[in-house]
């Protein structure tokens, strides 16, 4: 055996607290990336086809109570966790708890079941990763009750079931919020367009309706008009919920934040909501430690459709990699043939690069949303006398009386460590002072401390040239009464003033609404830099379209606060989507024309400020919502994005299909242009083949377009259609193996014929310069743990060629990742002479290719290879493992070996003595699931039990 001590230091670092070897006693194993299912419990779907129910004589109802009844009558004594009873009739089913080692196949057999899936936990988006070391976030809401700055209304204490006047479409008129500015959303509600008349529901964990920004109430009359909560505050995933007709909840700020985005009232900060005059409702599916559950996810779908919502924004995710794969995503589609909008934010995990997209944002019909930081900061003036204001970004205005003179900690304009440590004996009183800091050197918290200590009551931090500026600080325990940060620029004119006239600059901090055009020129139009890369494993575009996400002012319990990620963008564009629905209510746009609507008439999102080049489509998808073009965009395209697949299933010529909704005949020219490639693997898939966490972007090829015809005129009302020849860049055989994406945009031009104005349009293509099927799906690296996967250990011990006996009290562990997703994984216990060749060395360490045994023949069939019984074979497409930062940190599967396990509800144990080796098979991406060789594999070294 080879021992891996020097391994150690590598696993603590990179395991994230989830140290492969704390596991390693055998008594709980990981299951990688997506694999936090709720253990023993599964959702059912029962047959309640017309034809089926009509053979059969039955109702839904009675069709789902009688196939309960026969799982019972099987032997598979459970309990039902939810019913699903549809109308109208979509989706009929249960969620069940059983017993240990029931299986799906188990269940699949029970007459009347239609299909079985496990139910897998789900959590609320983490905050994105922070680029920023110093930055220090700390929850808004208790700093703002803390700070008790938000007395929003007048009302004062507003009692929870007390309706509310809600304001008039004039209070939204002339509108600067600077996320609705960016999108022009502001442009439709000078118009009147507020979404009037179209259901949102918002699925998340729960929110504080007594914000008066939120109407102060819930129930009918109330502007949260309706809602439940389908979990209770203790909910965690695998307990049993406990609903209420309520979905008020503090514990969690998320849910408020989402709904303000949506909804917020006209008010005196300027900040509101992008459909605030909606009919909107809340369904809190989230406990307060933010998880969730699918069947919980599903039985909240099910209402939104019995109650007649319209747009659903759902704000948790897990990975997937497929369309069509998990429970959620298939009844999406379901809602989405019913008509129902179903809006998800796209991830917050960049860093663990391409091909990494969630469930339900990845769809057919769905809207997986990505995030763009702000054009413009949230911001409000500070006045100076006699000079131009000088604005700072907070939540909410300092609103403080009184009068300030200037005090800089340091006046040079480029000081090291400024206020690092603690200020001079020499320092004036600051009792009246605004002081202020530059960023840089230590954690603002110190700087703050330093500053309250020699008391200082108000601080400015000022950044840094190219540094991004902290739109929200908070004081914390520094002493200080009001804290924010300035732009460079900003820092640096002050400190001209000051250096003029130290005591002659007089500040005063008035109430008063957000500053529009307060530039943020760091990364302002360009992706966030935590907004997830698709696209999805079968080729889809993912994300569908991106919105601002970054810095974002919205309601929080008791008051405003600033949050940032895909979670924040995704509700933007839900609202976008109810003001389209409301503004064009008689062509009943479907989920998909409306998707193609705005995906069609966004902008393109450039890869930095100030450039020329676009971002690839991988992060932009099909670009910037921009909602005045939505509204007036007459031509519809199907496809509304151009998914060229991979080199062996390469489609075109494309066809691309007009509708023209113009009361007038319509010409449209095409052209294309290009976006940034990307590839997948910066060093080439033969050297590194987990997906690089920061992708090469500097490769561009270009695509050769031709298309017949070149122009097209559409009478008014009718469809068209144009063909599109797209030739692949030839890629060097280094660039194939880097697996590059390569991407851009259809642009199309319709004029009218009578009267010359003309519309663009965009339409998104990519495709990739290599095969799916090459994709490496089984980490063979020792990036993840320190030795090359896979492996067995006992213990620090890795099993090496010669045969070990595993004592069954001190068991053995199975570790590998995945370093894609796959469609099928079996791990197995099969017999040490197995016929078998497998496409990775039995043994993996020290060097990667220590020993390869003698070619076996192996049954062609991944049916016919005898197996002694199954270790692991999830009921799902299991996702790529995390890297980076997963849910639950870093991920790979860690399974004991005992010599025990369970199947068909039967427990076997493996006699003493008899020789076992360990076989793991992972699909390649787009292989036939049928045949042997469409899997990689790994067979173990032998072993045997003993004890
Ligand atoms: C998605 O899955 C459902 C259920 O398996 C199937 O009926 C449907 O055809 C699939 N849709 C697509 C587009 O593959
Ligand atoms: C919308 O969906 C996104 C992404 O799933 C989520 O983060 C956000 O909280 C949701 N907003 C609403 C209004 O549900
Ligand atoms: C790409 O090709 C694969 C293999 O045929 C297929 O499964 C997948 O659905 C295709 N993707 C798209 C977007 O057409
Ligand atoms: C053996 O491992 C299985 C999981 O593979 C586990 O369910 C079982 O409890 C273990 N048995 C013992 C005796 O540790």
């Amino acid at each position: 055996m080879a021992r891996f001590l020097v391994a150690l230091g590598a696993l603590c670092a990179a395991a994230a607290g989830a140290s492969a070897f704390a596991h390693a006693d055998g008594a709980s194993s990981t299951l990688g990336a997506a694999a936090q299912v709720v253990p023993n419990s599964f959702i059912l779907e029962v047959d309640a086809s017309a034809a089926t129910l009509a053979k059969r004589g039955l109702t839904p109802f009675a069709a789902l109570s009688r196939t309960l009844a026969a799982v019972e009558h099987s032997g598979y004594s459970h309990t039902v966790r939810e019913r699903f009873e549809s109308i109208p009739d979509v989706f009929h089913g249960a969620s069940i708890q059983v017993a240990d080692g029931v299986s799906i196949e188990d269940l699949q057999k029970i007459e009347g079941v239609k299909r079985v899936w496990p139910i897998r936990k789900y959590q609320l988006p983490r905050d994105p990763v922070d680029s920023i070391s110093d930055y220090t976030f700390q929850p808004v809401a208790s700093s703002l009750v803390a700070r008790s700055k938000i007395t929003i209304s007048a009302s004062g204490q507003v009692s929870k079931k007390r309706a509310s006047t809600l304001p008039p479409a004039s209070a939204y008129r002339g509108s600067t919020f600077y996320p609705h500015v960016q999108t022009n959303i502001n442009l439709l509600h000078n118009a009147g367009y507020l979404g009037q008349g179209v259901k949102i529901a918002v699925f998340d964990g729960g929110l504080d309706y007594t914000n008066p920004i939120l109407g102060g109430c819930f129930g009918e009359g109330c502007h949260i008009s309706f809602g439940y909560d389908f979990v209770g505050d203790d909910y965690d995933g695998d307990n049993s919920p406990t609903p209420s007709d309520d979905p008020f909840a503090t514990c969690t700020t998320h849910g408020t934040h989402i709904t303000g985005i949506i909804g917020a009232l006209a008010n005196e900060y300027g900040v509101v909501g992008a459909a605030p005059m909606a009919t909107l409702g809340h369904y809190r599916v989230a406990g307060c430690n933010d998880f969730s559950a699918d069947d919980i996810i599903v039985a909240a779908m099910l209402r939104a459709l019995a109650e007649d919502v319209d747009v659903i924004n759902i704000s948790l995710g897990t990975p997937v990699g497929f369309l069509n794969n998990s429970v959620t995503q298939i009844v999406a589609e379901y809602l989405a043939s019913r008509g129902v909008h179903v809006v998800a934010s796209a991830g917050n995990d960049r860093t663990e690069g391409l091909f990494f997209s969630n469930a339900p944002a990845a769809g057919f019909s769905s809207t997986g949303v990505g995030a763009t930081d702000v054009v413009n900061l949230p911001a409000y003036n500070a006045l100076v006398a006699g000079r131009d204001p000088i604005p700072y970004t907070s939540p909410t205005p300092f609103a403080l009386p009184g009068q300030y003179t200037l005090y800089f900690t340091s006046t040079s304009q480029t000081p090291a460590n400024d206020a690092c440590t603690a200020l001079p004996s020499s320092t004036p009183d600051l009792t009246n002072r605004v002081v202020v800091v530059r960023r840089g050197g230590c954690d603002f918290t110190v700087k703050q401390k330093n500053v309250g200590a020699a008391g200082g009551r108000v601080v400015l931090i000022a950044n840094t040239q190219g540094s991004l500026t902290i739109p929200q600080l908070n004081v914390g325990t520094s002493g200080l009464t009001a804290v924010a940060s300035i732009r460079y620029e900003d820092g640096v004119k002050l400190l001209e003033y000051y250096n003029a006239s130290p005591n002659g600059q007089i500040l005063t901090f008035p109430s008063g609404p957000l500053v529009p055009n307060v530039r943020e020129t760091v990364s302002g139009g360009t992706i966030a830099y935590y907004s997830n890369f698709g696209p999805t494993n079968d080729l889809y575009l993912y994300p569908s379209l991106v919105a601002p996400g970054t810095d974002i002012v919205s309601t929080v319990p008791g008051g405003l606060g600033i949050m940032r990620g895909t979670s924040q963008s995704a509700p933007l564009l839900a609202g976008a989507y109810a003001l389209i629905l409301a503004a064009r209510r008689s062509e009943n746009l479907t989920p998909t024309q409306l998707r193609g609507i705005f995906q069609n008439s966004a902008k393109f999102v450039p890869n930095a400020v100030g450039s020329s080049a676009l971002e690839t489509v991988m992060l932009q998808g099909a670009g910037e919502i921009d909602v005045n073009r939505a509204f007036a965009a007459r031509t519809l395209f199907s496809p509304s994005a151009i998914q060229l697949n991979d080199t062996a299933n390469y489609r075109q010529p494309q066809i691309l299909t007009l509708e023209n909704r113009n009361p007038y005949a319509v010409t449209y020219t095409f052209s294309a242009s290009y976006a940034q490639n990307i590839v997948t693997y910066n060093d080439g898939a033969s050297n590194q083949i987990i997906p690089s966490t920061v992708p090469d972007e500097s490769n561009y090829k270009v695509v050769r377009t031709t298309f017949s015809p070149r122009e097209l005129t559409i009478p008014a009302g009718a469809t068209g259609t144009v063909s599109i020849r797209m030739v692949a860049p030839g890629f060097s055989p280094a660039d194939v193996d880097r697996f590059p994406l390569f991407s851009g945009f259809v642009n199309v031009r319709g004029q009218s014929v009578i009267n010359k104005r003309f519309q663009t349009f965009n339409v998104p293509y990519f495709g990739l310069g290599a095969r799916m099927v090459d994709m490496p799906v089984l980490d063979t690296t020792d990036v993840a743990l320190g030795p090359r996967l896979p492996f067995i250990a006992v213990g620090e011990d890795i099993l090496a060629e010669s045969a070990i006996v595993i004592a069954r009290n001190d068991p053995a562990v199975v570790y590998f990742r995945l370093a894609a997703g796959t469609r099928r994984l079996s791990v197995d216990y099969v017999s040490a002479s197995l016929d078998y060749d497998s496409t990775i060395p039995s043994v993996t360490n020290p060097t990667a290719r220590m020993s390869k045994l003698a070619k076996r023949a192996t049954p062609a069939l991944y049916a016919d290879v005898p197996t002694v019984g199954a270790l692991f074979r999830p009921d799902y497409f299991p996702p790529r493992d995390n890297l980076v930062r997963g849910p639950f940190g870093y991920s790979d599967y860690e399974l004991p070996l005992n010599g025990t396990f369970t199947e068909n509800g039967q427990t076997t144990t493996l006699p003493n003595g008899e020789s076992y080796r360990v076989l793991i098979r992972a699909l390649k991406i787009t292989a036939d699931p049928t045949l042997s060789s469409s899997y990689e594999s790994w067979l173990s070294p032998p072993f045997s039990f003993s004890g």
